[in-house]
């Protein structure tokens, strides 16, 4: 565990999963682990990081992500401050970079921050002191949802290398897809993505394939979503993103629940004992069944519990403003 540590300690932010070595991830997967190991005490508190500060910045929705970091930062002792677009000064029109300004000016150590804009944690990082963890910018990235994602398939498989995962669903606006890919794909899993052409990105796709030592040359595309479980260890359906499509991908939700959600029936083509993963929040019966949301293969609750172990070892993981000599 120490020495997955220090493989964190050069990090400073956590923006997306691209620039993520392999052994960098697989450090974040153990210290997950083992802070796994504190959850599941009758006691969940360790003194880790007592007397730091770490500021949720949620101006878009989120029940999960934002509450798992809360947990997380608390169980490790930190002192956490949740700010929200609604009843913050960026209802009065504050700039994203006076409200950054003004936490950072309370010596804030962490800012965590879900934007509707992508590149927003990107542009925070650039200009303030305290370590920025994207949870979710835009259509673009949410590099710990991959990562619990990640740790979920290697807790439940044993491994991730030569794991063979369909995404099923909203691809084109999806950045759990997005940061997943980057994170599957350096950590040898073979990936699928389904879906619709038109939630489908092509300059993105098209762009990766031209060139063959892409990182994701090897993905496959099926617009067929039998196609696409033939096989599949690992099943994770994406939510139809309604408050970002722009009319026109979808004839209707029925059609696209018809053609693509995620059935029993349609499970009996992926692996025996294949796992069925959503990030949440579900529209159960558009995107997947609520038999099989809430059947055995499901591991959609353990996504969640991991996803608070995941954010544990970041937090605990990045070096603090002191230590990184700012
Ligand atoms: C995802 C998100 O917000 O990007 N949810 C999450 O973080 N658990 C996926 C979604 O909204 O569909």
């Amino acid at each position: 565990m120490t020495q997955a540590v220090e493989s964190l300690a050069a990090r400073r932010h956590v923006l997306d999963l691209d620039d993520f070595s392999r052994s960098e991830i697989e450090a974040v997967l153990d210290n997950a682990a083992a802070m796994k190991e504190v959850l599941q005490r009758d006691i969940r508190k360790v003194p880790a990081l007592r007397g730091k500060s770490i500021v949720t910045l949620f101006l878009e929705a989120s029940t999960r992500t934002r509450v798992s970091f809360e947990q997380a930062g608390k169980i490790l002792s930190a002192d956490v401050i949740n700010v929200t677009g609604g009843g913050s000064s960026t209802e009065k029109g504050e700039s994203l970079y006076n409200t950054a300004l003004t936490l950072q000016a309370m010596n804030a150590d962490v800012i965590v921050i879900r934007h509707p804009h992508s590149g927003a944690p990107h542009y925070l990082a650039r200009h303030l002191a305290p370590s920025i963890i994207n949870a979710g910018d835009g259509c673009h990235a949410h590099p710990t949802q991959a990562l619990l994602d990640l740790y979920t398939i290697r807790e439940k498989l044993g491994r991730i290398d030569g794991v063979t995962v369909a995404i099923v669903g909203d691809i084109l606006y999806s950045r759990v897809a997005r940061s997943n890919l980057w994170g599957l794909t350096k950590m040898g899993a073979n990936v699928v993505l389904c879906a619709p052409p038109t939630l489908l990105p092509p300059d993105f796709i098209d762009g990766a394939r031209m060139d063959e030592t892409h990182p994701f040359a090897s993905v496959r595309i099926e617009t067929k979503v039998e196609l696409a479980l033939e096989g599949a260890d690992v099943v994770l359906a994406l939510r139809i993103q309604k408050e970002r499509q722009k009319a026109g991908h979808l004839p209707s939700l029925r059609e696209y629940s018809r053609m693509y959600g995620i059935t029993s029936s349609r499970l009996e083509e992926a692996s025996p004992g294949a796992l069925v993963m959503h990030p949440g929040p579900m529209n159960e019966g558009v995107e997947i069944d609520p038999e099989v949301a809430h059947g055995a293969r499901s591991v959609i609750e353990d996504q969640v519990t991991n996803g608070v172990a995941v954010r544990m070892a970041l937090l605990y993981g990045l070096p603090s403003p002191a230590r990184a000599g700012r």
